[in-house]
């Protein structure tokens, strides 16, 4: 292409991928926060370093989201394949919340977020559950922005333990002829909250990745997908707003015939 006419063109793509405060945000923003290890890589550093970097980050990504509006914020920090990683580095991702949650609390009580974690909980060491429940116990009041950790979590693992306990009820004549969707939904770990952790509008990939990694499989059935090439600690509060901006222009059918994001379905 003709140098002109490229610049054009991307400039064309950048306003429109532009961030429109008139329109509505992403509700539910989930983000699969990949590419600390490359990051760190990079820069000859060890691994460790790009995850030190990526929770730094998720503080400023969180004040950032919560100031446009966002109300829920699901970011997933560790999956329950993640284990599969050397002992050094799987040490460190559990002391981490130790780490984050020590320093942030008081900051995240000042902005009213509230701190949710879901994930198979009893598996982490003792001081990571700690940590986990203390956090969730001091900002349990806050009515601002949902700050949703996943953390040991697996989205096959999720669905199976919702089946076995639904098996369980069945067995004990407990449960109604047929399990629908919203039965279902309910002993999924999303459910923790109630109403409060509705499916995410919006799924955001960082490190140039074009996967799931048995992230959520059955809550975004029909989140709006954004992947990026940024690696986590790169990813800015302007590439939020990129995000947001690419999914403010998104037409949500959800199967049928008008737009909803329009506000007249
Ligand atoms: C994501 O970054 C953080 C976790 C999975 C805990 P990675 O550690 O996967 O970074 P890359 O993908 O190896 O670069
Ligand atoms: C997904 O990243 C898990 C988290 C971000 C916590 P991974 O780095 O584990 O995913 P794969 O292995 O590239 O699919
Ligand atoms: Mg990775």
């Amino acid at each position: 292409m003709l140098n002109f006419l490229k610049k054009n063109s991307d400039n064309q793509e950048k306003t429109e991928r532009c961030f429109d405060s008139s329109k509505p945000v992403a509700d539910h923003i989930a983000v699969i926060m990949d590419g600390n290890g490359r990051w760190a890589q990079k820069r000859m550093l060890p691994r460790i370093a790009g995850h030190k970097e990526g929770m730094n980050n998720v503080k400023v990504i969180t004040k950032h989201a919560s100031k446009l509006g966002v109300k829920v914020l699901t970011l997933y920090a560790f999956s329950t394949e993640n284990w599969k990683r050397p002992t050094d580095e799987v040490n460190f991702l559990m002391k981490l919340p130790v780490d984050f949650f020590d320093v942030f609390v008081p900051e995240l009580i000042e902005e009213n977020v509230r701190v949710n974690v879901m994930g198979y909980k009893e598996f982490l060491p003792a001081h990571t559950q700690k940590a986990v429940e203390n956090a969730m116990e001091q900002t349990k009041e806050n009515t601002g922005l949902i700050l949703n950790f996943a953390l040991n979590y697996g989205s096959r693992a999720e669905i199976l333990t919702a089946v076995n306990d639904i098996v369980a009820l069945a067995k004990s004549g407990d449960l109604p002829d047929e399990v629908d969707e919203k039965t279902f939904s309910s002993h999924l770990m999303t459910a923790s909250l109630g109403e409060a952790l509705q499916d995410p509008d919006l799924l955001i990939r960082t490190s140039g990745e074009e996967r799931i990694s048995n992230f959520l499989l059955w809550q975004i059935a029909y989140s709006e997908l954004f992947f990026t090439d940024k690696y986590w600690p790169d990813f800015t509060t302007t590439d939020l707003e990129e995000a947001i901006g690419s999914y403010q222009l998104r037409n949500r059918r959800f199967g049928g015939l008008k737009d909803t994001t329009e506000g007249d379905a």
